[in-house]
């Protein structure tokens, strides 16, 4: 059975008739009709209404006067029109809704959720998912020799006509009617690897990877995907050939057979890449093996990943697929606000535009230089950061990670002093390597893996006179965070940080700060230290240097350093890495941007401070670094922050951590506020 689908853009109708006539073969067809209903609205006075999600996401409101001028365009005219023009060439075409003869059944949408003067709605609207196609009927009519050409709206349980996805009518259609080929004709050429590039059709894909193709793509096309994807879902080489085909061309759906546009098979699976010998023990890790199971895309995934990867992590159950902003976005579908934010590293958000243009202008000129030569962008990138600085800090080595960072400031400390111990904190978390794992207070973390670097001094936090007594003439430096993030969101006193000024500066040991989760804008100043005055003779830096790319910085104070070979790294200051960073520094020296800091920051705690909530016991925060401190474990607070839609994470076992972007729109902050507030209330 062959099953085309027209697009409501602006295809060739004629063609597609004489095509579709010359065929002589049985089809389904099934039309669209966007374009014109959007036409007709507007000339009755009824245009189609466009609203906005509390998350965000844009959608046209499917209400009475909606529904009406979508049955004038989409059953009145376009499908007469059509069954008219496949008339005139001998079809023997009948025209249908899914509402007539209850041909398709859906289930009506819960609604979307919006937010209007400060408060929060569900709009209903009469929009649904088809769940049912009458096949008897539609079989009848087959093979009676109509060709049956068909669109919405479709029906719910009670009668009423919603409106829906054509592309998901299509794919029910599709797996109901065995179709061998589905030809969806788009006012596109096919899909395109580079979306400004039309010479980019990607000719043939496997169904498997549409799940990554998904998140490639946006809007409609995204949509298209999605739907495509249940069409394929546990194909395993079975499935009908989709084509994806340009509607304007000449003979469009016989183009599209003989392979125009992308095609999309479902291949079998290759025993030795993907499987388990069938009678081993232990899981398939093949994900239709696993949907026969019932698991989730999501499930599938994190099994797939369990069978390879070292989990150090523990893993939540989530795969996500795409993230633009604030929002990321599960395997299935499900949009979350990100307060984990890539562990604090995502101070602008996923892929902030700029960021994202100057990584994309990068990786077409060069993307790997080592250090032994020099490239504009580093140099363009260490330029900004030093203008940013104070004086003083006046160079800088550059790596890969927070842990890095950290290392060389050990490095340069021992080097520069000739001494070997270091004084570091109670909760302090420095990283994982074993220099800057050595200075790490958590217990677990380091026992595994002595014997670790001697000589480290722990002091309380905050703890002036233990400080000053535990600096000696063998002390090489004392390393500071000066908000502890992993150890519960503790914030220095500036009097801490001057009496570790003066001490280092009468008795000789560096001072180093780990601004690797505080830094860029994280505390509402570029620097926390800026919030004190007092300037390090190490600055560590990472995390939301580069907007989510790997790059580390140690800066030092004039004077110190380390001598030629001492140090190194292959990947240190990646020009992709450098281009992000520079065009952060950039973003985030626009007005407004860092003082989103505070206004972030306020707007989550907002509601669960005014509450008073029993659970919790002091709400900790600087700019947009929170840290809960609840009378009971975190973790179930975590989970139930997922389910609701935010995605969040502890520092030790009381403390519930939120890193948002500091770029978060006021809805999606407040909305996370009320949130937490409900979970916390629970
Ligand atoms: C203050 C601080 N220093 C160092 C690190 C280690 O950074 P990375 O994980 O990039 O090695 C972290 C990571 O959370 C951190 O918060």
């Amino acid at each position: 059975m062959l099953l085309v689908k027209v697009g409501g853009g602006d295809v060739d109708l004629t063609a597609i008739a004489d095509d579709l006539a010359s065929l002589e073969r049985p089809f389904v067809l099934l039309h669209g009709a966007n374009k014109l209903r959007d036409k007709m609205g507007t000339a009755l006075g009824k245009p189609p209404q466009v609203v906005e999600s509390i998350s965000g996401f844009t959608s046209v409101l499917s209400d009475d006067d909606a529904i009406d001028v979508m049955l004038a365009s989409y059953a009145g005219i376009r499908n007469k029109r059509l069954v008219e023009s496949l008339r005139q060439r001998g079809v023997n075409a009948i025209g249908l809704t899914g509402l007539d003869g209850g041909l398709v059944e859906g289930v009506q949408n819960e609604g979307i959720r919006i937010r209007r003067d400060g408060r929060k709605f569900l709009l209903r609207d009469q929009s649904g998912k088809p769940k049912r196609l009458n096949t008897s009927l539609l079989r009848t009519l087959l093979d009676d020799g109509y060709v049956p050409v068909l669109t919405v709206p479709i029906v719910g349980a009670d009668g009423t006509a919603l409106n829906t996805e054509n592309d998901e009518v299509l794919a029910l259609l599709a797996r109901e009617l065995n179709a061998t080929h589905v030809v969806s004709l788009i006012e596109e050429v096919g899909l395109l690897s580079d979306p400004t590039d039309p010479e980019s059709v990607v000719p043939e894909i496997d169904a498997r990877d549409l799940l990554e193709w998904e998140g490639r793509v946006s809007g409609r096309m995204r949509r298209k995907i999605r739907a495509l994807r249940s069409l394929f879902d546990g194909c395993d080489g079975a499935g009908p050939v989709y084509h994806l085909a340009d509607g304007r061309a000449p003979a469009p759906v016989s183009a599209a057979l003989a392979g125009a546009g992308t095609t999309v098979r479902c291949s079998q699976l290759s025993p030795d890449l993907d499987l388990e010998p069938a009678d081993e023990p232990g899981a398939s890790r093949d994900a239709s093996a696993d949907a026969g199971t019932g698991a989730t895309e999501n499930e599938q995934w994190v099994d797939r990943n369990a069978a390879y990867e070292l989990d150090v992590y523990g893993k939540r159950g989530l795969a996500i697929i795409s993230a633009k902003g604030s929002i990321v976005t599960d395997a299935a579908g499900r949009d979350y606000i990100d307060c984990v934010g890539g562990n604090g590293s995502l101070v602008l958000g996923h892929r902030h535009p700029v960021l994202e243009a100057a990584v994309a202008e990068q990786l077409g000129s060069v993307w790997c230089v080592p250090g032994a030569l020099v490239t504009p962008v580093r140099t363009r990138f260490l330029e900004r950061l030093h203008r940013a600085l104070p004086e003083e800090l006046d160079r800088t080595f550059l790596s890969n990670s927070g842990t890095e960072s950290v290392e060389a400031a050990l490095k340069i400390a021992r080097a520069h002093t000739g001494r070997t111990d270091f004084v570091s904190c109670l909760r302090a978390f420095h990283g994982r390597t074993m220099g800057s794992l050595s200075v790490t207070f958590e217990k677990r973390y380091r026992e595994p893996f002595g014997p670790l670097m001697g000589g480290v001094r722990r002091v309380r936090y905050n703890d002036v006179e233990a400080l000053g007594a535990a600096i000696d003439d063998s002390v090489a430096a004392v390393v500071l965070e000066l908000v502890q993030g992993e150890g519960g969101v503790h914030v220095a006193d500036p009097e801490f940080l001057q009496a570790a000024r003066e001490a280092c500066d009468s008795r000789g040991p560096l001072l180093v700060f780990d601004e690797v989760q505080t830094g860029f804008g994280r505390t509402g100043r570029l620097f926390a230290f800026e919030h004190s005055g007092v300037v390090p003779d190490v600055l560590c830096l990472a995390k939301s240097i580069a907007g989510g790319l790997p790059l580390g910085a140690t800066v030092v104070r004039k004077g110190i350093g380390l001598e030629l070979g001492q140090h190194g790294s292959t990947f240190g200051g990646n020009p992709l890495s450098c281009a992000a960073a520079a065009a952060t520094l950039d973003v985030l020296s626009a007005p407004d941007v860092i003082g989103g800091a505070n206004r972030v920051g306020e707007a989550i705690c907002g509601p669960t401070i005014e509450r008073q909530l029993k659970v919790v016991k002091e709400v900790r925060r600087v700019g947009a670094m929170i840290g809960i401190q609840l009378r009971v474990p975190a973790k179930p607070y975590v989970h139930a922050l997922m389910e609701k839609g935010v995605l969040a994470l502890t520092a030790g076992r009381t403390v519930l951590r939120l890193l948002p972007p500091i770029v978060m729109s006021d809805d999606d902050a407040a909305g996370v506020g009320e949130l937490l507030a409900e979970v916390l209330s629970t």
